[in-house]
C-alpha cells in the first residue's frame, strides 16, 4: 500500500516551516538520502511525547535536489519555482532543496522536531529560512481575515492534493509551493473595512463571502478560483501568521499543496499579473513575497524505501503495490492512505 505524507493534517495551533539547501559534495547527498528513511522514526519519537498534540511533518524536495539525490525517474511536473514580474509586483524564486512543514498543537513539539531534524542532518545542509507560525484568534491572518475557510475537506483533499494514476511512478505524492509574504500593516489598517473586504472578497467579521454583485473581479478569492469546463481545481492551504512585533515584521507564510503545480502557479499568475492582465490582486499592494519555492512531496512509502544502495527506489509499478485503503478518510496514523486511487481517474 502506498501511504501519502500527512499533507492534509488538520489545522494546528503551531507550525514551523524550515527550508534548507544541501551542501556540495557526495557525502552530504548520501547523508540526506539516509536521513529520508530515518525521518519516520524521528517523527514517531517526538510524536509519542504527546500523542494528543497531533505532530506531523511533511518533507518536500526541490527540483535540483531531486536530480542529485534520486535522479530518474523524476516527478513529471517538478521544476524550480518560476518567478513572475508584473509592474512593481514580483513573485520571487528563492533557493531551497528540502522543506520541512512541521505542525502540532504545541510549538514545543514543533521545535523539538525541527531540532532533531537539524541534529540528524548536521553539516550536510545549510538553513535558508525558518519561520515559526502561530494561529491568530479565529484562524485569522494578521490582516484580520479568517484564512482557510474555502479549503477542500474530506475526500476532496485527496482529489486536490494527492497524485494518482497521472504519474504512476509517484502515486501518493504531491507538489507544494511556499511563499513568505510580509505585510504593510499600517497601510492596510488605513483602509476602511469595506475596502479591505472588497480586496479579500469576504466579510471581515462574519467571514461570509461577498455577493457577486459587489465582489470585484480582482478580489483575492475571485482570482484564486480556477475553473475549467465547469470543474473547479483546488489546492490545500495551511497558511500561518508569523512576525516580530519589535521589528515591525508582520507576515503570512503561504503554503499550498496540489497534485499538479499548474493550479497553484495559475493562481499566483492571476494574483500578480491579473485576470485579465492588469486586474491584479490588491492584496499585493500591501503584501510582498520575499521567498518562493516549489517542492515535490514524495509518498511516505517512497521516503521509507530510500537507501544508499538504491537511491531511486521509486514505486515503479504502482499496480503491484497499491492496496485498498482502510475505511475512513485517512490511515490511523493521520496520513492519507491513497490505495483507493487505484483505477480511478480523479482528474476529470
Ligand atoms: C499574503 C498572502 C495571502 C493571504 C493573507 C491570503 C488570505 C486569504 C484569505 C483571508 C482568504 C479567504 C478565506 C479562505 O477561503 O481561506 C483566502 C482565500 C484563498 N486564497 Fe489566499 N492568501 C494569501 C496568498 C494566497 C496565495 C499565494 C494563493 C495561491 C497561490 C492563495 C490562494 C487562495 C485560495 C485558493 C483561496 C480560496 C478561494 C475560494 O475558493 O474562495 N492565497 N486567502
Amino acid at each position: 500500500m502506498v501511504v501519502a505524507q500527512p499533507v492534509s493534517a488538520p489545522l494546528t495551533r503551531a507550525a514551523i516551516f524550515l527550508v534548507v539547501t544541501i551542501n556540495p559534495g557526495s557525502d552530504n547527498q548520501a547523508a540526506v538520502r539516509s536521513f529520508c528513511a530515518d525521518l519516520p522514526g524521528l517523527i514517531r519519537a517526538v510524536d509519542f511525547r504527546d500523542l494528543e498534540a497531533r505532530l506531523s511533518c511533511v518533507m518536500g524536495i526541490g527540483s535540483d535536489a531531486w536530480d542529485k539525490l534520486f535522479g530518474d525517474p523524476r516527478p513529471a511536473e517538478l521544476h524550480p519555482f518560476r518567478e513572475i514580474r508584473a509592474g512593481p509586483r514580483h513573485a520571487v524564486s528563492t533557493p531551497g532543496d528540502l522543506l520541512f512543514h512541521i505542525r502540532a498543537k504545541r510549538m514545543d513539539l514543533c521545535f523539538e522536531m525541527a531540532t532533531q531534524i537539524m541534529a540528524r542532518l548536521g553539516a550536510a545542509v545549510s538553513t535558508v529560512d525558518e519561520v515559526h507560525g502561530f494561529r491568530y484568534f479565529d484562524d485569522r491572518d494578521l490582516l484580520g481575515f479568517v484564512d482557510g475557510t474555502e479549503n477542500p475537506r474530506g475526500e476532496a483533499v485527496i482529489d486536490a492534493a494527492i497524485i494518482g494514476e497521472e504519474d504512476a511512478a509517484f502515486v501518493g505524492g504531491s507538489y507544494v509551493i511556499v511563499q513568505k509574504y510580509l505585510h504593510d500593516l499600517d497601510g492596510w489598517n488605513a483602509l476602511s473595512t469595506e475596502a479591505q473586504e472588497r480586496i479579500i472578497g469576504r466579510a471581515k467579521l462574519s467571514d461570509v463571502e461577498l455577493d457577486d454583485a459587489i465582489k470585484p473581479t480582482s478580489a483575492h478569492n475571485a482570482l484564486t478560483t480556477i475553473t475549467e469546463n465547469g470543474k473547479e481545481f483546488q489546492i490545500v492551504r495551511d497558511n500561518m501568521p508569523f512576525g516580530r512585533a519589535g521589528s515591525g515584521e508582520f507576515g503570512t507564510y503561504f503554503i499550498g499543496y496540489c497534485r499538479t503545480p499548474r493550479v497553484t502557479e495559475q493562481m499566483i499568475e492571476n494574483m500578480f499579473v491579473g485576470r485579465p492582465p492588469g486586474n491584479y490582486d490588491r492584496l499585493l499592494d500591501f503584501s510582498r513575497a520575499v521567498t518562493g519555492t516549489l517542492f515535490f512531496v514524495p509518498s511516505a512509502t517512497f521516503l521509507e524505501s530510500v537507501n544508499d544502495d538504491a537511491p531511486a527506489a521509486a514505486i515503479r509499478d504502482p499496480e503491484s503495490t497499491l492496496e485498498p485503503a482502510p475505511p475512513g478518510p485517512g490511515a490511523p496514523d493521520g496520513s492519507l492512505a491513497v490505495g483507493s486511487l487505484k483505477g480511478e481517474n480523479r482528474h476529470e
